[in-house]
């Protein structure tokens, strides 16, 4: 098979990559895809940072042994933890990692506080505060460690009473009038976006799934990877838990449709 033809590798801890995955498929149709979703060992982000790593680079090898043309680490979690490791080990092939929207959430609005929900993980690695250090443009950043969200999504509970409760009680000491835009950083959070807007405005919450599939698609182009085929690619969806309810979960969650 010639490399422009291979599939490209999508990895998340569980279910949320499929937030990219989406908009990957949406700006590139003709590309044939493998998502893999580690929901056996989900969530990672409560994990320790050698556990992650471990997870990730078994996730990813597993990846590359199907024979990718790249790979999308479409997991803020893995991504802080192991993005440097992944592209020392596997040097040629091209690797994007998805990170908090802290930029276009800090350009949206000049007043107001950033709330970065994410898993603490994320919040706790150096890769974060370097990104605050870079785009905060000064203004006031109030991360949100959200163990227990990633749950819900795992579950395929979206929205309702209890997810509404979880999210009220996030939100208690904060004062939403004064809260200028909410980053979602984890690949799960977009899939309870309708519950959070109930809170929050939802022209207000950001994610990084767009940015990261442009991304993928400027990478692809540099190399000279893009598929020339002019019909829709395939995607191939497996899951570490091999049931069926998690294939149909990711199924729904590919057509669901979310602004
Ligand atoms: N979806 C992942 C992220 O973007 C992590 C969820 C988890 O397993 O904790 O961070």
């Amino acid at each position: 098979m010639k490399t422009n033809d291979l599939p490209i590798g999508f990895f998340d801890s569980g279910v949320g990559g499929i937030s990219v995955l989406r908009e990957a498929c949406k700006i590139l149709p003709n590309e044939n895809y493998i998502y893999f979703g580690d929901s056996k060992n989900a969530p990672y982000g409560t994990r320790s940072d050698n556990e992650i790593k471990d997870l990730t680079l078994k996730a990813i090898d597993f990846l590359v042994n199907k024979k990718v043309k790249a790979l999308v680490v479409a997991c803020n979690t893995a991504t802080s933890v192991a993005i440097n490791t992944l592209r020392d080990t596997y040097r040629d092939l091209p690797i994007v990692g998805i990170e908090p929207a802290v930029k276009p959430a800090v350009e949206f609005t000049n007043s107001g506080s950033i709330v970065i929900m994410a898993t603490p993980m994320t919040l706790k690695m150096r890769k974060f505060n370097e990104l605050i250090t870079t785009y905060s443009e000064g203004r006031e950043i109030i991360p949100m460690p959200c163990p227990g969200l990633v749950e819900f999504i795992e579950k395929g509970i979206f929205e309702g009473e209890d997810l509404h409760k979880f999210l009220m009680n996030k939100y208690k000491d904060i004062n939403i009038d004064d809260v200028g835009a909410v980053v979602l950083g984890c690949t799960h959070y977009p899939f309870i976006k309708k519950e959070l807007s109930k809170i929050i405005d939802e022209n207000k919450i950001f994610d990084g799934s767009k940015g990261t599939a442009n991304q993928l698609k400027h990478l692809l182009e540099d190399r000279h990877l893009l598929n020339n085929s002019s019909t829709t690619g395939n995607i191939e969806i497996i899951n570490s838990l091999n049931d069926n309810y998690l294939n149909e979960l990711c199924i729904n969650l590919l057509n669901l449709n979310i602004k």
